[in-house]
């Protein structure tokens, strides 16, 4: 069928034609946001879930919603060993420039933007701070408002963060509105940064400030935080984001296909969620492959036949592959111990003993694993891939 015309959306972050299967988080997130807007008690949220599953898409869902009611609003992507510091200053200014032309006192929100300009140019001893500037510059955070110094500018992230927060926040309280950072792979924020946020969050929502962090990582966030923070379990409300029901995952096929007045038989849909197991990924990569080879509608369970190796093709190439590449030989060598072992958590002395190695000398390629987000650990001993279906593609790899 025209492939002009094909509705579905294999990639990161890509917006999928129909958000299938996440009514109650969008649900909960509305509820998130009334509350907060009214200073009420309220948890933030923090979705977790394996690659893939559509985090960052429900993420920038939350962010548009929060948009739709005026809220200011910002997002970072994390990165291992970068201080979140200057893209929380970017975000924020982002999120301060949506509320700026609705405040009635521009002398507020000028002052504002000189704690954020302060906030953003702090000297910290923190060597991740400075990555990436030039040596003995001063960053310019293209914020037009003079720094307003003795504020936010302690170098201290976890001080600088609360007084940061809590004066952005009074400018979305004069709005009756509130302020909301998205931060994408969060597991990959540095350790001391994730406490200086928990802190900043905390300290907000003693106060009642309307400003909310939400979050999105794997599956080990929750374990990250905690092991940070014991109280952040009673900060931050988890949603683990997992595989599509069989009619979430129907639907997602067919609501966009409809539009298209293309239809599917129910083999056609059998077949499609045996290949997809409800992943929403492969819901759209085999979606994708099969609009494209059918050649007219209804399309069939033979079209998806067809189709089914060709999307194993891509899948293998792209999704599979192009994180595979990213692993040594010797972190290789261990996943594939892994994946011998099956698709469950497998314990890690078992991976050693398999690879008849001490468990320690494997140390560092595990732990370069979880880095590289290949791998997680949500409990002491277990490891798991981040990857759905991982252990099947390296078990049909040769050696
Ligand atoms: N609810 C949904 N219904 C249908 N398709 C979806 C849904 N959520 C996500 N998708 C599709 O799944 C794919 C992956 O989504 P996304 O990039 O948000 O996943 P992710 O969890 O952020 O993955 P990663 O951990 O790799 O960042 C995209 O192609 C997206 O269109
Ligand atoms: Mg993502």
């Amino acid at each position: 069928m025209d492939p002009v015309r094909n509705p579905y959306a294999p990639g990161a972050g890509q917006r999928p034609p129909e958000l299938a299967g996440r009514e109650r988080e969008v649900r909960q997130f509305e509820i998130v946001l009334e509350r907060v807007a009214r200073g009420r008690p309220e948890r933030s949220m923090i979705l977790t879930g394996l690659r893939g599953v559509g985090k960052t898409v429900l993420l920038n869902t939350f962010r548009s919603m929060a948009i739709q009611r005026l809220w200011g609003s910002g997002k970072i992507e994390a990165r291992p060993d970068q201080s979140i510091r200057r893209p929380v200053a970017a975000a924020m200014h982002m999120a301060l420039r949506e509320l700026a032309p609705r405040h009635r006192a521009p002398e507020r929100i000028d002052r504002v933007l000189g704690v954020l300009k302060a906030f953003a140019q702090a000297k910290t001893d923190d060597p991740k701070s400075a990555k990436g500037a030039k040596a003995g510059s001063r960053w310019q955070p293209g914020i037009d408002a003079v720094a307003v110094r003795g504020r936010a500018d302690s170098g201290d992230l976890e001080i600088d963060l609360v007084e940061l927060f809590v004066d952005a926040a009074s400018i979305a309280t004069d709005l009756g509105v509130g302020i909301a950072l998205f931060i994408d792979e969060m597991q990959d924020v540095p350790a001391e940064d994730v406490s200086a946020l928990c802190t900043a969050c905390h300290e907000l929502s003693q106060i009642g400030g309307p400003l909310i962090v939400v979050g999105a990582g794997l599956p080990h966030l929750p374990a990250v935080l905690s092991a940070s923070k014991s109280y952040s379990e009673r900060l931050f409300r988890y949603a683990r984001i997992d595989r599509l029901s069989r009619s979430a995952a129907d639907h997602a096929l067919t609501a966009p296909a409809g539009l298209e007045e293309v239809e599917f038989e129910q083999g056609a849909l059998d077949a499609l969620y045996e290949a997809s197991d409800g992943y929403p990924f492969f819901v759209q990569a085999y979606g994708k492959v099969t609009w494209d080879l059918s050649l007219h509608s209804p399309i069939t369970a033979d079209d998806v036949r067809v189709a089914a190796p060709e999307a194993e093709e891509e899948l293998a190439v792209g999704f599979f592959g192009s994180r595979y590449e990213r692993a040594t030989p010797a972190e290789r060598d261990y996943m594939r111990a892994m994946a011998t072992l099956g698709d469950e958590p497998v314990p890690t002395n078992e991976v050693a003993r398999s690879l008849d190695r001490r468990p320690s000398s494997l140390s560092p390629a595990r732990d370069n694993l979880i880095k590289k987000g290949l791998i997680y650990s949500a409990e002491r001993g277990l490891i798991a891939f981040t990857v759905p279906h991982f252990g099947k593609f390296l078990r049909r790899q040769p050696e």
